[in-house]
């Protein structure tokens, strides 16, 4: 009882109001409609311990895959079958804080999921995601899946080539071969909520921090909230251009190759091989 009294209102922990803001503008921006979308943001036990008693579970819930190598790590998620447009009225019915259990095959709800809930079904993909960014980032925090509208439809539209697609992003607004010079990954379309997306998914996420599921949406990683949400956006937007650019007809002129490669010389990045013919 007495932990209870000095423990600080969960409500205003700076991770959970990173989570109630980024779901109301992936909402706002008509990435996540209905249920659409997930987060899964790992978080430091001291910053947990700061709200919560992390010896009192709420729950517990067996994960259909080993997750073994992210024992007792916490994470804040999004829940399943939850929109992200109710997200900031309700984070305890929405959100959830939960750990992974030592043997790796349950996960402990610590906070949140009322009524029931449970994370989100691609909690594979973003399990395995954290496991292959981790390897490739101590620092990388974050995994966010939307339905970014503009990259869906280049789905259709353009050569699912990953060096093609990349390519053409980066010709589509000068920012992009700053942002993600390692380049998008694609995969092939696959069924959703499913351990095979999530090898998939991670064995992508060992080169690239983006990946791409056809007609479907989009995966992304990185070390804080803004950097992942930044991320999203900056391909997205790439993509909405490359929507106008269709539309608008035929292109008369681009960013060359020796543009893109100067662009990456004076930002200090190395853009993926095979991309630029110079
Ligand atoms: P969840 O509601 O289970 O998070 O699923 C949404 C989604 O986008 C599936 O890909
Ligand atoms: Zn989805």
């Amino acid at each position: 009882m007495k932990d209870l009294l000095t423990k600080k209102e969960i409500l205003k922990a700076p991770f959970l109001q990173e989570m109630t803001k980024t779901t109301a503008n992936l909402y706002r921006l008509g990435w996540d409609e209905r249920n659409g979308g997930n987060i899964s943001y790992l978080l430091k036990e001291e910053e947990v311990a700061e709200y919560l008693d992390v010896n009192d579970v709420k729950r517990t819930v067996p994960m259909m895959f080993d997750g073994a190598e992210l024992a007792g790590k916490y994470f804040i998620v999004t829940g399943s079958g939850k929109y992200f447009k109710n997200v900031i009225d309700d984070p305890a019915a929405n959100l959830g804080i939960i750990r992974i259990t030592e043997d790796g095959k349950s996960l402990d709800i610590l906070w949140g999921l009322e009524e029931g809930g449970v994370p989100t079904s691609e909690l594979p993909s973003h399990l395995m995601s954290h496991i292959e960014r981790l390897k490739a980032d101590p620092n990388h925090r974050v995994i966010m899946h939307c339905h970014a509208t503009n990259l869906i439809g280049m789905t259709f539209t353009h050569s699912l080539d990953e060096v093609a697609f990349t390519k053409t992003l980066w010709q589509m607004c000068t920012e992009c071969i700053v942002v993600f010079p390692e380049g998008i990954g694609i995969i092939p379309w696959m069924v959703p909520g499913t351990d095979s997306i999530g090898k998939a998914t991670a064995e992508k996420m060992k080169e690239v921090r983006s990946v791409i599921w056809p007609h479907h949406g989009i995966f992304g990683a990185g070390t804080t909230m803004d950097e992942t949400f930044g991320l999203i956006e900056t391909a997205e937007k790439a993509a909405e251009v490359y929507t106008v650019v269709c539309a608008q007809g035929s292109v008369k002129q681009t960013i060359t190759d020796q543009q893109l490669q100067d662009l990456a010389d004076a930002f200090g990045v190395v853009p993926r091989q095979e991309v630029l013919n110079l």
